[in-house]
């Protein structure tokens, strides 16, 4: 079975066949889900995919390009919220400087206090970061992100780069990037981590792999990331599937 550590089911790509596709994951080999929030009303919608698939788990949180819409008024409904019974995680939060709205302060600040929350509520984090390689290791290290643990969504930088949150404990999140042509930079990371610190995810509806690239995603197209994985590091199948969902449940602490 197939761990998808990363999934947007909530997301309106899915509005028209939401329920018959989340029904047919069991038999296409999908055997957990997390649904990651992205901002309040994301995490709301999050929380009411777990209560009604026991399949699904959660991840509350509001992803760095949504952090304008905080205040501490928010801030504190995000923490109850948060405690929710099948949340395993605060995510995703970190750094998006692709975008230039928000302010990186804003980012930064709430960045910062979402770690700040995964710490005291004992849950490990889901990092974002895009074009903000720096900045996200430098307020990591200084939050000692090591003691809180999780996972590096959608890894994209360098080798040298992987190898920082590797040596703090996270988890790497591959997904259908790997697949592409110009994955070289992911390949390379893919070939020097352990396989007993990555994990599968889809970031559904987005980044579908190939040979379905460009199209709607869902978890059933994990299985070409999977074998993409195996074949650069030289293992069945069945072996990838094994150790990713077991790295999986012990990144969630399922
Ligand atoms: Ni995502």
């Amino acid at each position: 079975m197939i761990f998808d550590t990363h999934a947007h089911y909530d997301d309106e790509a899915f509005d028209g066949d939401r329920e018959e596709l989340l029904s047919g994951l069991a038999a296409g080999g999908i055997g957990t889900v997390v649904n990651v929030g992205a901002d309040m009303a994301s995490t709301k919608t999050t929380i009411a995919l777990t209560e009604k698939y026991p399949f699904i788990y959660g991840a509350a949180g509001v992803h760095p390009s949504s952090t304008a819409e905080l205040d501490e008024k928010k801030f504190a409904e995000l923490r109850v919220l948060a405690q929710s019974g099948k949340i395993v995680a605060i995510g995703e939060i970190g750094l998006d400087y692709y975008w230039e709205e928000p302010d990186k302060e804003i980012q930064k600040k709430w960045f910062v206090a979402q770690l700040d929350l995964a710490r005291r509520l004992k849950l490990p984090v889901i990092i974002h970061s895009r074009d903000a390689a720096k900045d996200t290791l430098d307020i990591m290290k200084a939050e000692h992100a090591e003691d809180i643990g999780g996972v590096i969504h959608c890894f994209s930088y360098t080798k040298e780069m992987a190898r920082e949150y590797l040596n703090m404990g996270f988890f790497l999140g591959i997904g259908g990037v790997l697949t592409f042509k110009n994955a070289r930079k992911l390949v390379e990371t893919v070939e020097y981590a352990p396989l007993d610190r990555l994990v599968l995810e889809t970031d559904c509806p987005y980044l579908s792999p190939v040979p379905n690239r460009g199209k709607r995603n869902s978890s059933l197209n994990l299985t070409y990331v999977a074998d993409q994985l195996a074949a650069l590091k030289g293992v069945d199948r069945e072996t990838v599937e094994k150790m990713t969902w077991d790295n999986a449940r012990k990144l969630y602490r399922l």
